[in-house]
């Protein structure tokens, strides 16, 4: 049966696995009969969604479906895509694990392959290492700041700003309201009955999350120009959302009340990528194409081209646009999340980004998981065992608002 919505939990059923609270504490151990005084207990601590035993919903039955030469191929191939990163680590055997799962279970066949690089001439690095000073000083010219950005920056800003203020901003764009909707009403927050205003949203969920939702997706819909040759849209608008959706989850276990910040800063963390991608086509390709043939982390290529990475160009972006700081701190230190002045957000989003290049939703173009960073790691203070109903509430998540990628 798999997971299922609150509300069609019925007495008599049996956990597939434990259920935890917004903050991690155990409120049923898996194995475990569900009684009516269960299900009163699960929704007065926020439990929206369970993990139920049946037909499709162990782990065991899929696999056991599955050819032992396919599940092998596809060790095989995850093991590649782990290469940059140490497997003897404990959180990315982990991530390794429900990766090789996840793949055999799940499969995106065109959408997800990158183009195919290999009949573009990789040049000499002719790349721009002057590219950071160039963008410092203005020389490289980032798009200006777009009305509804600025006035959801407006918003967010005055603590005085109510349901209505944020309303009337967000109704000037009947994409932007349409997709508000979607997510309010989609298994992210399963409520139990239909939103269909975004005053009643803001009501809900707060003025600061619903606005902070409403820049973040009117940012990355901005930026949907990424030349064919080099990257599809549609893929890095998946990895986008599928780490906007882990580091929320991740965040909800960590215990952090700020999810919405989170979803938000995995939604652009490779924003930078997208302005490289739609304004820098030329180098764009000869980057990627270098990585490819040196196999090395796309970021450390970037660096080695333009001495400076995709981070780097979307804080220039970010400060320009005066964006709020939260996302400068948890997106330009996504690589490096110890440096940042609040590190543990910023690891939330490195560990997401980490998950999503292992379960291959999408691609921002780097083909390899990028390197857990064992110092933020440390302190963290997560346990691996999480990982699993991570991703299980956040592959059903991701498939309910799949659609709002048509952006
Ligand atoms: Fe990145
Ligand atoms: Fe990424």
């Amino acid at each position: 049966m798999g997971i299922i919505h609150i509300n069609k939990l019925k007495p008599g059923m049996v956990l597939d696995e434990a259920v935890k609270d917004i903050s991690g504490r155990l409120l049923l151990k898996k194995g475990k009969n569900i009684q009516s005084a269960h299900i009163r207990i699960f929704k007065i601590w926020g439990v929206t969604e369970v993990n139920i035993r049946g037909n499709n919903g162990s782990k065991n039955t899929s696999d056991g479906n599955l050819d032992p030469d396919k599940i092998a191929k596809i060790k095989d191939n995850t093991q590649n895509l782990f290469r940059h990163a140490d497997l003897e680590h404990p959180a990315l055997k982990e991530i390794f694990r429900i990766s090789v799962e996840f793949r055999s279970q799940y499969s995106f066949p065109e959408k997800e392959k990158q183009v195919d690089l290999a009949t573009t001439e990789s040049k000499q690095d002719t790349g721009n290492h002057n590219f950071l000073q160039e963008l410092n000083q203005g020389n490289i010219t980032l798009p200006e700041v777009p009305s509804i950005v600025f006035e959801l920056n407006e918003v967010i800003a005055n603590p005085l700003s109510s349901a209505e203020d944020i309303a009337q901003v967000v109704h000037r764009s009947p994409s932007l309201t349409a997709l508000l909707l979607k997510i309010v009403n989609s298994p992210f927050y399963g409520f139990p009955s239909k939103i269909d205003k975004i005053s009643l949203a803001v009501t809900l969920i707060g003025t600061r999350e619903i606005s902070g939702l409403a820049l973040g997706i009117s940012v990355i819909s901005l930026f949907n120009n990424i030349p064919k040759e080099i990257l599809s849209m549609h893929s890095f608008l998946r990895h986008s959302l599928a780490c906007g959706i882990i580091s929320r989850i991740l965040a909800a276990h960590k215990g952090l009340p700020q999810t919405e910040q989170l979803f938000v800063s995995g939604l652009l963390h490779d924003l930078g990528r997208l302005i490289l991608y739609s304004y820098f086509p030329e180098e764009s390709l000869n980057i990627l194409s270098r990585a490819r043939s040196t196999n090395m982390l796309l970021y450390l290529q970037e660096n080695d081209s333009l001495g400076c990475n995709h981070t780097h160009i979307v804080k220039q972006l970010l400060q320009q646009w005066k964006l709020p700081m939260v996302l400068e701190n948890n997106v330009f230190f996504h690589h490096d999340p110890c440096e940042a002045p609040q590190p543990v957000p910023a690891i939330l989003v490195h560990l997401a980004d980490i998950m999503t290049n292992g379960l291959g939703i999408g691609t921002s173009g780097e083909r390899f998981v990028p390197p857990l960073d064992n110092k933020a790691w440390d302190s963290l203070g997560l346990s691996p065992s999480c990982f699993d109903i991570v991703v299980k509430q956040a592959t059903h998540q991701f498939f309910a608002l799949e659609s709002m990628l048509e952006i």
